[in-house]
């Protein structure tokens, strides 16, 4: 039998079209389904259309405009899953993807998410009541609070990495309704990486771990950026994992 909702997202290019119907039929009914598919056939993210991205069980905010979470993310948190930390922050949190997974990792830790994009800090805030963890505006090491100069176990972070001249690239429904600045990291996509470690050494504690997500191919680059660091790489699907200790250990 056809399912003309099925029809119709599959029509705007929807690839799991039967997924999204479903999920758009869990969420709405009636008047406000109706202008969710209108919303998700003009190309608008289904995460935005819903309001939430779940992934692994874990249930991120979505606002509009809001950077949407991506699963591979989810591997730089598992690549530190050993450790122990007290204090663990999410730089660059967006709607608190990767703060979520630290809270719900280690209950005990203070866990941070920052973000410099006030929008991406209200679904984050939306984020937070569910999982527990502080939200705080400002870029990168410069929004934690003072006291925790030196004093951070475990900082994570999904940079924008996508060299500037690859934005182009990206599926068109995301360039369209993400900010280009959470993905646009600069002519080789690692300015974020640069800025990002230069200062990281004062923050972390002494046997703090700074991990991020690349491309292979921006590794070299990056252990250039970082000569005196200890950096470790983890393989994960097409990514790599950077795990980054501070010089002089
Ligand atoms: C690739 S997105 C990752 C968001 C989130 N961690 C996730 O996995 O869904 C990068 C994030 O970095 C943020 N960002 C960009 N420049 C920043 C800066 N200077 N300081 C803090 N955050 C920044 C963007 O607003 C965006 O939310």
């Amino acid at each position: 039998m056809s399912d003309d909702l099925v029809e119709r997202l599959r029509a705007a290019g929807c690839v799991f079209a039967e997924d999204e119907a479903a999920a758009l039929r869990a969420a709405f009914s009636g008047a406000p389904l109706e202008a969710a598919v209108a919303r998700r056939v003009a190309g608008v993210p289904l995460e935005q259309v819903l309001g939430f991205a779940e992934i692994d069980g874990t249930r991120i905010d979505v606002g509009d405009g809001v950077f949407v979470p991506r699963a591979r993310a989810f591997a730089i948190v598992d690549a530190v899953a050993g450790m122990e930390p007290t204090v663990a922050v999410d730089l660059g949190c967006g709607a608190g993807t990767l703060a979520a997974l630290l809270a719900q990792r280690w209950p005990a830790a203070r866990v941070v998410g920052t973000d410099i994009d006030e929008q991406a800090l209200a679904s984050a805030r939306r984020t937070a009541s569910r999982y527990g963890f502080e939200v705080r505006h400002g870029s990168w090491w410069d929004a934690l609070p003072a006291e925790l100069r030196g004093r951070v176990d475990l900082a994570v972070a999904y940079l924008p990495h996508v060299p500037s001249d690859e934005v182009e690239r990206i599926h068109p429904d995301f360039r369209a309704h993400e900010p280009r600045r959470s993905v646009d990291g600069g002519p080789d996509g690692l300015d974020h990486w640069r800025a990002v470690i230069e200062t990281a050494a004062e923050w972390l504690a002494p046997r703090g771990v700074f991990a991020t997500l690349l491309a292979p191919e921006q590794v070299a680059a990056a252990r250039a950026a970082a000569p005196r660091w200890h950096l470790d790489t983890v393989p994960a699907d097409d990514d790599v994992v950077l795990l980054a200790s501070p010089p002089g250990r």
